[in-house]
């Protein structure tokens, strides 16, 4: 009888492509995956360390586990991923029911690390750096309208704040030739759209030999036949070149959606925080691309309460927020994470004050993506058709190009796959509504 797999993934989409790379890898060694934590052989815990809370949801699990373990002494339980990379020791200290903690680079060796600690029976612990390696291995069934591809590993830029330069390591990128061949065998199973996954990916490439770049990848990319849209994430403005904004217009399957995390609007936190641009070069990037390709949509991430920010400061963001007029805005309250700069600055900032900028923000925000919203009405757009709708079971779901969720009535008419124009009807604030149109009415909208 087979192995059972129960995999728990926290954190961002590289975390799920990661995870899904352990299943494949583990199916090779007869693992199957299970839902139910309760028949699992091996429970593996793939972990978040970007916030203190993102490890305190693993530690409570953890504990939740442990009785689990208590009746089944023969249950390996693991952790891998950013929080086993960050903490190592600390989390076999704290959580003792643990059998096995593994960071990312370990990842090409979960086989045989899962079989060492189902047969030593001590914990076993590989946190070393590796030689980057593309994984092709899949989880069972994971063929799919949509995926992500992690084209680099890693990140150089040390933002004071943030723990992925150790939790990652250093930039390494994948070749473009193993990317591709990745994308055409997605390709070849259904797959439409293809997030390319980097922590800086605009900054892909440059350490390759010869050297290349986004732009290059998005044109290699683009000639894989079938493939409808190309998306990426996460960009840095740092590295924001003129040749990548170049490419945004001249690249048809890349979409006119950026993610572009702003983290603050004031020059000062900005400085503080190590990022490498102000408010105005921002702003001229902004302004620059939506030059490139006036339907552009921007979402972005920002900070509240990073140590040392005033009133004056965190009313810098807001302003921002209303003059780009993102189409989506993720917003968190500062954690001080272990090691980084920002964690010993002396004035930090209250949970209170954060608390009460975070929900101030999040009023801004409802307020600026809805008017981006309402800008849609009316108009005729392309939309990649993903699914059902949640909410009317009879009604097609899918995505604009921009990114936002449109339902509408096509059944019989079109399928899951097709990419097809959709005239916006209404205006909903987490979705727009459509009738079924045809392309010779689209218009390109803007601004
Ligand atoms: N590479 C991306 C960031 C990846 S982390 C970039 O260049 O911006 C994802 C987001 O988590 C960040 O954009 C930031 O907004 C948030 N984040 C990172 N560290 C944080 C911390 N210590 N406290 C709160 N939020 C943090
Ligand atoms: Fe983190 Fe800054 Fe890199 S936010 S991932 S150090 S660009």
């Amino acid at each position: 009888m087979a192995n059972k797999l129960h995999l728990i993934t926290y954190g961002c989409q590289m975390n799920e492509y990661d995870s899904e790379r352990v299943a494949g890898l583990l199916r090779e060694r007869d693992y199957e995956l299970t839902t139910d934590e309760r028949e699992a052989d091996v429970i593996l815990l793939n972990t978040c360390a970007i916030r203190e809370k993102a490890e305190d949801k693993v530690f409570s699990k953890l504990g939740e586990l442990k009785r689990l373990k208590a009746a089944r002494p023969d249950l390996v339980i693991g952790v891998m991923g950013c929080m086993a990379q960050l903490q190592q020791e600390n989390v076999l200290r704290r959580a003792p029911s643990v059998d096995l903690v593994f960071g990312s680079p370990a990842i090409a060796r979960v086989g045989e690390l899962v079989e060492r600690a189902r047969r030593e029976r001590r914990p076993v612990l590989d946190t070393a750096e590796a030689p980057l390696v593309k994984i092709t291995a899949k989880a069972a069934g994971a063929e799919r309208l949509k995926a992500f591809v992690t084209v680099m590993e890693g990140c150089e830029k040390h933002c004071t704040f943030c723990v992925v330069p150790r939790t990652r390591g250093r930039e390494r990128s994948h070749t473009p030739e193993a990317i591709v061949a990745e994308i055409e065998g997605l390709v070849a199973e259904g797959c439409r759209e293809v997030t390319l996954l980097g922590q800086t990916v605009n900054a892909y490439g440059r350490d390759l030999t010869p050297p290349t770049d986004l732009a290059e990848l998005f044109h290699r990319v683009n000639d894989v036949e079938g493939l409808a849209r190309i998306r990426f994430t996460t960009s840095n403005p740092y590295n924001l070149t003129p040749t990548l904004i170049r490419a945004m217009r001249e690249v048809p399957k890349v979409c006119e959606w950026f993610h572009l995390p702003l983290q603050s609007g004031s020059d000062r936190i900005l400085e503080r925080m190590n990022r490498g641009y102000t408010r105005a070069r921002y702003l001229e990037l902004v302004e620059a691309l939506r030059e490139a390709e006036p339907a552009m949509a921007f979402s972005t991430d920002i900070i509240v309460g990073f140590p040392g920010e005033t009133d004056e400061d965190f009313e810098a963001t807001v302003e921002m927020i209303e003059r780009v007029g993102y189409d989506n805005v993720f917003v968190f309250r500062y954690s001080r994470r272990p090691g980084t700069p920002a964690a010993a600055m002396p004035d930090q900032i209250p949970d209170a004050v954060k608390a009460a900028r975070n929900g101030r923000l999040l009023e801004v925000v409802q307020r600026v993506t809805a008017a981006r919203g309402g800008l849609l009405a009316g108009r005729t757009m392309e939309v990649l058709v993903d699914g059902t709708s949640r909410k009317s079971p009879g009604e097609l779901a899918g995505r604009t190009r921009c990114n936002r969720v449109v339902n509408f009535d096509g059944q019989g008419q079109v399928a899951v796959g097709d990419v097809i124009h959709v005239l916006v009807t209404d205006v909903l604030p987490h979705s727009l509504r459509g009738a079924l149109a045809t392309p010779e009415e689209a218009v390109c909208w803007s601004r």
